[in-house]
C-alpha cells in the first residue's frame, strides 16, 4: 500500500469539530444499560427522535474521532493516492445507485440503492477502525448488519464466501480507474461465517449523517476487526461463491494485504511495527489490540485456523 510520510492526519484540535451523536428515543428506553452507554461517551448523546437508534451494545474504549478528520483524510485508491480525495469523491453522482446481488443465490437480483434502504433496519453503531499503515480512528457507522442482507439474499448452501466489488469505469470513471498498475475492479472478500457475524456491518451514514462519497457512500463495508482495506467502499456488486475471492491488495501483495488480514499487533507489516496505532486527528499513539479488540465477538471464526488468520 503506498504510504505518505507526511502525517497529513494530524489536525490540530482547533481544526476538527466534533459532531453530536444521536441516540433515539427508542435506544434510550432499553433499559439502564442502554443508557449508560449512552452517558458513558462523553454525555455527547442528543436526543433526536427521528434519528435512527444507537445499538448500546457497541461502545469505545476511547473518544470518538472528529468528524472533520474522519471525512478528510481516507485511502480510497478509485479517486487517487492521496489522502486528500473529497473534491474528487465529491463528483461522483451516487444517485441512481444499482446492487447487484447474483452468484450462488436462490435469485440473482438488481435493486436500486433505496429500494434496499427501505427493506433493511437501519442503526447506529460505535465501532473502531485500524488501517493496516497504523492509524486508527473511532466513529459513529450508521447502516445494517451483513447478516441481513445475507438473509434477503438467500444464499444456495453451498455457497462458502461472500465478494464485494467496488464500482467500475462503466459506473462512473474516477480518476484512479485510469492507472492500470491496480487489479480493478476493488474487490473484497469474507467467509460466509465472518459475514454473519455479529460485526461485519454495511453503512450508509456517518456522524448522523448520510454516508460521503469519500467514506464510500452510498453503501460501504465495515469490520472493525480486520484492517481497514477489507472494508469496501461504494459497492456495487455482491456474489456469493464457493471459491476464495481473489481480493484487490492481495492480488498486488498478499504477503502484506492477505485475504484474512485480521488486526494483530504482534505480526508485523513487512515495512513497519502493527503494535501501536495513531489515533487520527490527535497526536496520540496507542496500543494496538488483537483482533482490534474484538476478540470477544471473533476469536472464535478462526479456531484451528490461527496460524493463517492471525498471520495476514
Ligand atoms: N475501498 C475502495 N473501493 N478503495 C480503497 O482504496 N481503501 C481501504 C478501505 N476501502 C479503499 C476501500 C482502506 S486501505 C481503508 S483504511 C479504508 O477504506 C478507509 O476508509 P475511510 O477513508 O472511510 O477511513
Amino acid at each position: 500500500m503506498l504510504i505518505r510520510t507526511k502525517r497529513d492526519w494530524e489536525l490540530p484540535e482547533s481544526a476538527a469539530t466534533p459532531e453530536s451523536a444521536y441516540i433515539n428515543r427508542r435506544a434510550m428506553m432499553v433499559g439502564a444499560g442502554a443508557i449508560a452507554g449512552g452517558l458513558a461517551l462523553g454525555g455527547r448523546g442528543a436526543m433526536a427522535a427521528d434519528a435512527p437508534g444507537r445499538n448500546p451494545v457497541y461502545t469505545l474504549d476511547r473518544a470518538m474521532t472528529p468528524e472533520a478528520a474522519a471525512t478528510s483524510y481516507n485511502n480510497f485508491y478509485e479517486f487517487g493516492t492521496s489522502k486528500d480525495v473529497v473534491s474528487a469523491a465529491q463528483k461522483m453522482p451516487l444517485r441512481p445507485w444499482t446492487l447487484r446481488i447474483d452468484g450462488l443465490v436462490e435469485k440473482p437480483m438488481t435493486l436500486g440503492i433505496d429500494d434496499l434502504l427501505k427493506a433493511m433496519p437501519v442503526e447506529e453503531r460505535l465501532y473502531r477502525h485500524r488501517c493496516v499503515e497504523a492509524w486508527a480512528m473511532a466513529v459513529p457507522w450508521m447502516g445494517f448488519p451483513l447478516a441481513k442482507l445475507v438473509a434477503f439474499a438467500k444464499p444456495l448452501s453451498s455457497a462458502t464466501y461472500v465478494e464485494l466489488q467496488t464500482f467500475g469505469r462503466d459506473v462512473y470513471p474516477a480518476p484512479g480507474l485510469r492507472q492500470p498498475f491496480y487489479p480493478w475492479p476493488y474487490v473484497e472478500g469474507l467467509t460466509m461465517a465472518e459475514a454473519t457475524n455479529e460485526l461485519a456491518f454495511l453503512s450508509t451514514g456517518l456522524y448522523g449523517k448520510p454516508l460521503q462519497a469519500q467514506n464510500g457512500a452510498p453503501l460501504r463495508l465495515t469490520l472493525p476487526w480486520k484492517y481497514g482495506f477489507k472494508s469496501v467502499k461504494s459497492v456495487v456488486r455482491i456474489s456469493f461463491t464457493d471459491k476464495r475471492p481473489k481480493t484487490f491488495w492481495a492480488l498486488l501483495n498478499a504477503d502484506e494485504y492477505g485475504f484474512w488480514a485480521n488486526v494483530n499487533p504482534a505480526v508485523p507489516h513487512p515495512r513497519w511495527s502493527q503494535a501501536r496505532e495513531r489515533l487520527l486527528g490527535s497526536n496520540e499513539s496507542v496500543p494496538t489490540q488483537i483482533f482490534n479488540g474484538y476478540g470477544a465477538q471473533v476469536a472464535g471464526l478462526y479456531k484451528g485456523l490461527e496460524k493463517e488468520a492471525l498471520f495476514m
